[in-house]
């Protein structure tokens, strides 16, 4: 009987969890289409946008799928060989959950591979796509 409690009570605990990371998720959204000034995003454009290869960053990095792979449900490397989790929600759903580290690391990653900052329509949309997976 207490088993069955504390088995229910960590279900609740696990689908409260996964629900406020949503919400935060969500509030990250829509903070970049207000940026933006649109009402939705597009995960195709994400997708391009994290498959392109480009010439404008630094050379070893023409890419996001350089580090995440070309699938975004697998685990990744930096360029040192430490891992990195699953960008794609379905696999870590504290994704996209936490503001200041959402933006520096597109602060960082965009500059590395685009050799500038990402839009906030390229970040909405990618995010949109790790969503979509
Ligand atoms: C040099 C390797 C590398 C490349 C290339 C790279 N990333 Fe990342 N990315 C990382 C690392 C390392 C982290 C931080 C570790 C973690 O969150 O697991 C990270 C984390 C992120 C996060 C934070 C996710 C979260 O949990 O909030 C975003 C957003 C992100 N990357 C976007 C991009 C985008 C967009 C590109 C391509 C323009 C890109 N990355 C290319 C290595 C890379």
């Amino acid at each position: 009987m207490k088993f069955k409690l504390i088995i229910a009570t960590t279900a609740v605990a696990l689908v409260g969890a996964v629900v406020a990371a949503n919400t935060q998720r969500d509030a990250i959204l829509s903070g970049y289409a207000a940026q933006a000034g649109v009402s939705g995003f597009s995960a195709d454009a994400g997708r391009q946008l994290f498959m392109s290869q480009n010439t404008g960053g630094k050379p070893a990095t023409p890419s996001c799928s350089t580090c995440h792979t070309s699938d975004p449900r697998n685990v990744g490397h930096t360029r040192v060989g430490k891992v990195i989790q699953p960008m794609a929600v379905s696999r870590n759903p504290e994704r996209f959950t936490d503001p200041a580290k959402v933006e520096k690391w597109f602060g960082r990653n965009c500059r590395s591979v685009l050799g500038r900052e990402c839009t906030p329509t390229e970040k909405g949309n990618f995010i949109t796509y790790m969503m979509s997976l």
